[in-house]
């Protein structure tokens, strides 16, 4: 199942995964991990609006589909985690996650290997798309690494299991630290830490002093704790009250996809995960099983990732160009794709994004 879906693909980023050179800058390698489903197909939209951007990026594409360690355990391939280590930085396609197969999801292998410990989900509303909410304009910050996801789950007796949530002062300080320089770095004024320290008071206890003591060292970015579920009724009746959100990773994986729905779904949203060896950008959908090889997906969301991506390597005259020809085909609302109510291929809206590109040079 795991060879069917995710090698094939790979062929078609050969031809796309030349360095592309131009006159002003030198080329920078990333890795690119097309990924299953729709992945290698919105990789490819990628692909083709970085080069006629003339973004100075090389492609290297690798497999992720899991290898037998030689401890009988599945696991990354060493030239998917070598290529990783060696460019530290990568652009991610969605990963299919076998249900009760007894693998680990490759998402959070991946996030362990790397030490991922931030993962960032700008959600900012899109003129042209019209949705409940206008002026959506905030940052979830999701610790990435413990939590409810540490995998440490075991039967204690038939019929009672146990699944334990693990903080940790290290991995909450770096998060917590993470959100105020992103927020000084990014012209925000406000963190919020959303916890439930008032039922969990040692572990979101811990997660909320961290987040204290950062905001001790930042007194410029003011600072406010939420409680979870007040954070959910808020967001729902009015979004701009929050800028960058900090919070443990459950909590952050739920909050983050209730922020993609104000802006207009998954489809639209895109992520970064930041760690202390590099970073991986990625699209937060999943691989659209249902639509894949079809040519129907918006690669909106992993376009926009590698718009993060190229900020994230100052590249920002690449960035803005992209993005701006990618908002103003969306406000148009002539080639968009069905899932935002058009009825454009993705290569069609990918062509009419590259045409924008072109006719701004
Ligand atoms: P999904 O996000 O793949 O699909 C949900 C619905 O949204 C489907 O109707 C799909 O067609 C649509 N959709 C998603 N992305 C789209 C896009 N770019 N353009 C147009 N329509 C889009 O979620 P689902 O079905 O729950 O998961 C499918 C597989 O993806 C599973 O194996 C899951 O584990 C994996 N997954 C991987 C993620 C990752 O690698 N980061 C994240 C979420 C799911």
């Amino acid at each position: 199942m795991w060879n069917k879906v995710s090698v094939a693909p790979l062929r078609h980023w050969h031809a796309l995964a030349q360095p592309i050179r131009h006159a002003s800058g030198n080329v920078r390698t990333v890795t690119l991990i097309p990924g299953d489903g729709i992945g290698p197909e919105i990789a490819v939209a990628v692909q083709r609006i970085f080069e006629a951007a003339e973004a100075p990026i090389a492609w290297e594409a690798v497999d992720v589909t899991p290898v037998k360690n030689p401890d009988g355990t599945m696991g990354i391939p060493k030239a998917a985690i070598d290529s990783v280590n060696k460019n530290q930085i990568g652009l991610k396609s969605p990963l299919m996650t076998p249900v009760g197969k007894g693998f680990r999801s490759l998402n959070l292998q991946l996030r362990k290997e790397f030490s991922l410990y931030a993962n960032v989900r700008p959600c900012k509303s899109i003129e042209g798309y019209k949705t409940l909410y206008d002026d959506v304009d905030l940052v979830t910050i999701r610790e990435n690494t413990e939590g409810e996801y540490s995998g440490i789950e075991h039967e204690i007796v038939s019929g009672v299991v146990q699944s334990i949530k693990l903080i940790t002062e290290n991995a909450s300080r770096r998060v917590a630290e993470f959100a105020f320089e992103y927020a000084k770095n990014n012209n925000r004024s406000k963190v919020t830490a959303v916890h439930k320290a008032n039922i969990m008071r040692m572990s979101d206890g811990l997660f909320l002093r961290c987040c204290r003591e950062a905001a001790e060292k930042h007194p410029e970015v003011k600072f406010e704790e939420k409680y979870l579920d007040t954070v959910c009724l808020n967001m729902v009746q009015d979004p701009t009250q929050y800028d960058v959100l900090v919070m443990p990773n459950l909590y952050g994986d739920i909050i983050s996809d209730l922020c993609a729905g104000l802006i207009g779904g998954l489809g639209l949203t895109p992520s970064g995960n930041v760690g202390t060896g590099g970073a991986i950008f990625e699209a937060v959908h999943g691989t659209a099983p249902d639509i894949a090889g079809h040519d129907k997906a918006n690669p909106t969301a992993l376009l926009l990732s590698s718009v993060m991506m190229l900020r994230y390597m100052d590249l920002y005259d690449h960035a803005q160009r992209i993005e701006t020809a990618c908002f103003e085909v969306i406000r148009e609302g002539q080639t968009i794709t069905g899932d935002l109510g058009g009825q454009a291929k993705c290569s069609e809206y990918t062509d009419a994004i590259i045409r924008k590109l072109e006719a701004g040079q």
